[in-house]
């Protein structure tokens, strides 16, 4: 076990480089498997979670290179297992993409029920429900999910989904890629890495319409050819990283984003007095003197995420007067953090959805316990911020999720440190 020590108080200064996109590779990686044939995909993190993905494809008999940092290569020619290691995607959420890929390059999936945060309830009804439509008999065990095509075979069709999801959405994009006809996919999700798995898939053959509005169209193909693609960077890493300057101070430049995505995080810091500067692919944020309260209402992209919200917590624990922060996607969120913030002097009152945040002039030093990935990021955020030593638990959360974090903060002046037990 290992945790991480910070000794916080310090001005973050300098330029950080954001890594690719934890929630497109997990995501884009799955579906090379709808390619019979090699893939190289670029700008690929090297997290936790990745490198769980990576094995479980290799165990399915993907070929995977590791052709330089960042830089991995994919051959599927030659699948052999529709029934991928349950104890490997036990381990992680993303790995229900596989039942997507599966069904549809080889019309069945074996898959057991993913693992990963567990932050809330985090049903995948709309997935299956998106997978029947296309023609496919679901049988569900209790940590199952088998998948076979029904009397009528698999075909395109028009799917409305109940709430708006973004597993469900690229799930549901992915089976249907390889199904003969047009499936219509309404009330999709419009998040960032949607619209990365759709150029994926485009750029591999597929044919994709409408992604990153609520009308995603699909038009199923013979077969996918390879192709080389870049993910987009990590909106919640950059995020992640504006927060923690606005939190601590300080001024840095955050590089290779796209600042469009970063708006609805932006707007908010800049609302709490941080600077804000856009470039082309790049922000500059400069947090100086104490920031002020706001309001925040988490909301499906273009948003503000609800993998924002542990963060942006921080921000509004140490901003003048009072804040709310109200979650609209996953309810029990609060529950993962705010107890461990408390215990660093951050005054924050549950009411439902909402948190109602009084800000203090500072939070203190203590020892912390991450629950869940972006938990575990805002506790980063808080021990930088905080006066004395924070150390934190459970690191192996954030490191499902944030490439080199350590080297990255330490570059920017931050005392933090990898400590093994
Ligand atoms: C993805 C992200 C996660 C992020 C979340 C919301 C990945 C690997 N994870 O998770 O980091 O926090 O989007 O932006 O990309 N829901 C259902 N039935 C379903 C699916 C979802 O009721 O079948 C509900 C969920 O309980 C939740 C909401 O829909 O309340 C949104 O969930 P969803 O967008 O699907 O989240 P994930 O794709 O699991």
């Amino acid at each position: 076990m290992a945790r991480y020590e910070i000794t916080g108080g310090q001005p973050l200064n300098g330029e950080v480089t954001i890594s690719g996109a934890k929630n497109a590779a997990v995501a884009i990686l799955p579906a090379a498997v709808l390619v019979a044939g090699k893939c190289r995909v670029e700008n690929v993190p090297d997290i936790s979670d990745v490198r769980i993905l990576l094995d479980i494809l290799e165990d399915m008999g993907v070929q995977v290179t590791h052709v330089e940092p960042g830089v991995v290569e994919l051959d599927s020619t030659n699948v052999t297992s529709t029934h991928p290691n349950p104890d490997l995607v036990r381990k992680m959420r993303a790995s229900y993409y596989l039942m997507g890929v599966l069904l549809s390059r080889f019309g069945e999936a074996s898959v057991a029920l993913p693992g990963g945060c567990n932050f809330a309830s985090r049903p995948i009804d709309q997935h299956l429900k998106g997978f029947r439509a296309l023609g496919a008999e679901v049988a569900e065990t209790e940590d199952y999910v088998n998948l076979f095509p029904g009397p009528d075979g698999l075909h395109g069709s028009r799917i409305s989904l109940d709430v708006v999801s973004v597993g469900a959405t690229m799930n549901i994009i992915m089976a249907a890629c390889l199904i003969p006809g047009q499936t219509v996919i309404e009330n999709a999700a419009k998040e960032p890495h949607i619209v990365d798995l759709a150029n994926f898939l485009n750029t591999m053959g597929a044919h994709i319409s409408g992604a990153g509005t609520d009308t995603v169209k699909i038009r199923g193909v013979e077969k996918l050819r390879g192709g080389t693609y870049t993910i987009i960077p990590d909106q919640i890493e950059a995020g992640t990283y504006l927060a923690a300057v606005a939190a601590a101070g300080g001024n840095v430049l955050v590089k290779n984003v796209i600042p469009k995505h970063m708006d609805c995080i932006t707007s908010k810091l800049q609302e709490m007095g941080a600077r804000v500067l856009n470039y082309d692919d790049s922000i500059r944020i400069i947090s100086e003197g104490r920031l002020r309260n706001t309001t925040v209402k988490t909301r499906p992209y273009p948003g503000f995420p609800t993998d924002m919200q542990a963060q942006i917590c921080v921000c509004m624990s140490l901003a003048s007067g009072v804040s709310r922060l109200t979650e609209n996607v996953y309810e029990t969120r609060f529950f993962g953090y705010c107890s461990e913030l408390q215990n660093m002097g951050a005054e924050i009152l549950i009411n439902g959805k909402t948190a109602i945040v009084t800000g203090q002039e500072k939070l203190r030093g203590a020892s912390v316990t991450a629950h869940d990935l972006r938990a575990g990021a805002a506790l980063v955020i808080a021990g930088l911020a905080a006066e004395g030593v924070t150390r934190i638990r459970n690191i192996h959360f954030v490191e499902r999720g944030y490439e080199n974090i350590i080297h990255k903060l330490t570059a920017l002046g931050a005392r933090i440190d990898r400590v093994e037990d």
